[in-house]
């Protein structure tokens, strides 16, 4: 394993493995073939999507999707996770053996005693009976979904969560939510990744350091969540292990300059100023993964832009 892996040792184990749930179809061809990366050594689970005899680990997928997206009125109904994820797309993420499962882990992911929305989670019909978490042979910690777009090359990063948000903090595995969506990229060979997310979220600290993120449109009134931001990076391995030495990006700095204004992430009206700015063509606009890291969730973030090449 990679040294810069050790904050999150426990990718070394054995009863904690990747996992793939993508119908047969969708399959990668040749997986992990495009990034140089040595990372992702242990075989993945595959899990079938399409496969009944599965239902219990699509159950838990969306049992830990409710709980870490309920809060923010985002928990993805079923009919979105069939026809916009499974359907064109691939999830991937960690999966752990039961007996790998902390005490607060498993009442987080237990729907049966702890239930997010006061009810137990929905199974088919058919099949009424929630597989307790010692009777699977694996199960889903985390969740990154990704989608493939019209735009040769370019996929959209739909959904990432992770157990760690839903139990007290420093119980979870450290890097979880930024490994699941590593292993996606890796394996799927992603060559550029869009995606959103709302201003202000601990995922930005995430989705900053998979390449160096510009932003492609600051104010979203067409989502849900008009105060979302929509990102696209080149896919760039040499930032992934910024994220856990904190070292500086020198490429960033030595492409990219402060234009001297910020986006505000308390502010829908400084949203909307950047988003302007970015409809007239000004821009590309970037922000700088280790700013946001050193930042509070809630602070302005220096815009970025090209260098002028001389
Ligand atoms: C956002 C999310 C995916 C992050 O995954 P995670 O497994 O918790 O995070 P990781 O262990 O991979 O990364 C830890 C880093 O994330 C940041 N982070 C995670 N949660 C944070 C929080 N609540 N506040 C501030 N920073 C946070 C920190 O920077 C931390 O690194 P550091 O301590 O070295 O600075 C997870 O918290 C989650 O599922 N949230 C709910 C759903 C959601 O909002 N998803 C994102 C939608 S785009």
């Amino acid at each position: 394993m990679n040294p810069l892996l050790a904050k999150a040792n426990w990718m070394a184990r054995d009863d904690i493995r990747p996992y793939v749930f993508v119908r047969p179809e969708n399959q990668i061809a040749q997986p992990g073939s495009v990034h140089r990366l040595n990372w992702f050594q242990q075989e993945p689970i595959f899990k079938d999507p399409l496969d009944i005899s599965e239902l219990a680990f699509a159950d838990r997928l969306y049992s830990l999707e409710e709980r870490a997206f309920g809060p923010s009125n985002m928990a993805m109904p079923r009919w979105v996770f069939y026809d916009c994820a499974v359907m064109p797309g691939f999830v991937a993420g960690f999966a752990a053996k039961p007996s790998a499962l902390s005490k607060e882990m498993r009442e987080a992911l237990d729907p049966q005693k702890f239930p997010a929305t006061g009810s137990p989670i929905k199974t088919s019909s058919v099949l009424k009976e929630v597989t307790s978490l010692d009777e699977m042979d694996w199960i889903p910690l985390s969740l990154f979904i990704i989608i493939p777009t019209m735009h040769k090359g370019e996929w959209v990063a739909h959904n990432l969560c992770s157990v760690n948000s839903l139990v007290p903090e420093g119980q979870g595995f450290y890097g979880l939510g930024f490994l699941s969506k590593a292993f996606g990229l890796w394996y799927a060979n992603v060559d550029q990744c869009s995606g959103m997310t709302q201003w202000g979220s601990p995922a930005l600290k995430l989705h900053s350091h998979y390449g160096h993120l510009e932003v492609i449109g600051a104010y979203a009134p067409v989502h849900s969540h008009a105060k979302t931001i929509t990102y696209r990076v080149q896919v760039n391995t040499n930032c992934w292990e910024k994220f856990f030495n904190k070292e500086p990006d020198l490429a960033f700095l030595e492409n990219y300059g402060p234009t001297g204004t910020f986006i505000d992430p308390k502010s829908e009206e400084s949203m909307l100023d950047f988003q302007k700015r970015i409809e007239r063509s000004e821009g590309p606009f970037f922000l700088s993964a280790g700013e946001i890291a050193q930042k509070k969730l809630d602070e302005k973030l220096m815009i970025y832009n090209l260098k002028q090449q001389y």
